[in-house]
């Protein structure tokens, strides 16, 4: 277990105690500061990307831009640097599962996500997405933030119900004018058809990937997947959406003209801001299920095992995990155990 002596790990002014997950091209750590004793979410890349000069570059720029942006459903940032040429970002921890780990949870148990609480996921994606769009420099000069990898695996849920999105490892500074907006990168299943033509891209396909995320918690499915990526590319090209009241004939007319708008193939026929299309969808959800204490009890119900830990966690913290005695580095931060 994390706690055992010598099973921790010391990088710079962190000590690593555990693991939280990993994406494409990072690893994320718990962690804590060994000054301090404030614990972090610590991301570190993988080590196969960091001899990649544009991984590097993609990750400082994403250390830079994180720090930029408060927001309460906004992962938050708390310090980013480099240590022996390695270079890190300290966030928030968010004690909890990402989206795709509660649909997998919920096909596992057999349990459909109740169609509130795909509301408020989504509502609360948008207030930070909204946030992350209208970001301004300290001149106040409009950044014209993309984030352009909106997929379910990086909107993290923490047990008590609080929506964050993160991983801004790819966003777009359009007022920089860096990289090719014509680029399709960002997972598959999740682009726009926009990025797919290779036609430019603005916060209206953030919007896009949000409708997808949409569609696939309410109806319990998943829209562009394909088993081959060119197949995906050309179904989203065309957004070619299955109404959603075909796989869920009890689902309000009215919500699936909001999912079938936010999926519009042009951009010009899509909602224009986050802000729009909570609008469109708060008629449809009742704030009294989509409720954070509802989601709590709900969450805790799926991930039983996690959950206790969690509790357990809280009310009886364990010794903090000392690194061992000197300052030894790890190399391939791999022996280090999953979190518990
Ligand atoms: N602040 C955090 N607190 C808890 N878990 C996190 C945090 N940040 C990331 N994770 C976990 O690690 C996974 C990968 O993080 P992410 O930032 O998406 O990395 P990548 O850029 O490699 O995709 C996430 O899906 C999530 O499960
Ligand atoms: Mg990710």
């Amino acid at each position: 277990m994390a706690e055992e002596e010598g099973k921790a790990v010391r990088f710079g002014p962190y000590v690593l105690t555990g693991r939280l997950g990993e994406g494409g091209m990072c690893h994320v750590f718990r962690a804590y500061r060994e000054e301090t004793g404030e614990e972090v979410a610590l991301k570190l890349l993988k080590e196969d990307q960091r001899q990649d000069e544009k991984v590097v570059d993609l990750f400082v720029t994403e250390a830079d831009l994180s720090l930029m942006l408060r927001h309460p459903n906004l992962i938050r940032t708390l310090d980013a640097g480099a240590h022996n040429e390695r270079h890190y970002i300290a966030m928030e921890i968010i004690e909890g599962a990402n989206l795709r780990e509660i649909e997998v949870q919920c096909q596992r148990i057999g349990v459909p996500m109740p169609p509130d609480f795909a509301l408020y996921f989504v509502r609360e994606m948008l207030e930070g997405l909204g946030a992350l769009h209208d970001a301004a420099a300290r001149s106040g000069r409009p950044l014209g933030l993309v984030h352009r990898d909106v997929t379910p695996s990086n909107v993290f849920v923490a047990w008590d119900g609080r929506v964050v999105v993160g991983d801004f490892g790819i966003a777009h500074i359009m007022a920089y004018g860096d990289a090719d907006p014509g680029q399709a990168v960002g997972k598959v299943g999740y682009l726009s058809p926009e990025v797919v033509l290779g036609v430019g891209l603005d916060r209206r396909s953030d919007l896009f990937a949000v409708g997808i995320i949409l569609w696939e918690l309410l109806t319990g499915e998943r829209l562009f997947k394909r088993d081959r990526d060119d197949d995906a590319m050309l179904a989203i090209a065309d957004a070619i959406v299955p109404r959603p009241r075909k796989l869920k004939p009890g689902m309000h007319r009215g919500l699936e003209e909001v999912v079938l708008k936010s999926l519009a193939r042009k951009r010009a026929e899509r909602y224009q801001d986050a802000q729009e299309m909570i609008a469109a969808l708060d008629p449809f959800w009742s704030q009294e299920i989509g409720h954070p204490i509802a989601i709590q009890s709900f969450l805790a119900g799926l991930f039983r095992d996690e959950v206790a830990r969690f509790r357990t966690r809280r009310t009886n913290p364990p010794p903090r995990a000392k690194p061992k005695s000197g300052n030894y580095e790890p190399i391939t931060l791999g022996p280090l155990p999953d979190d518990p």
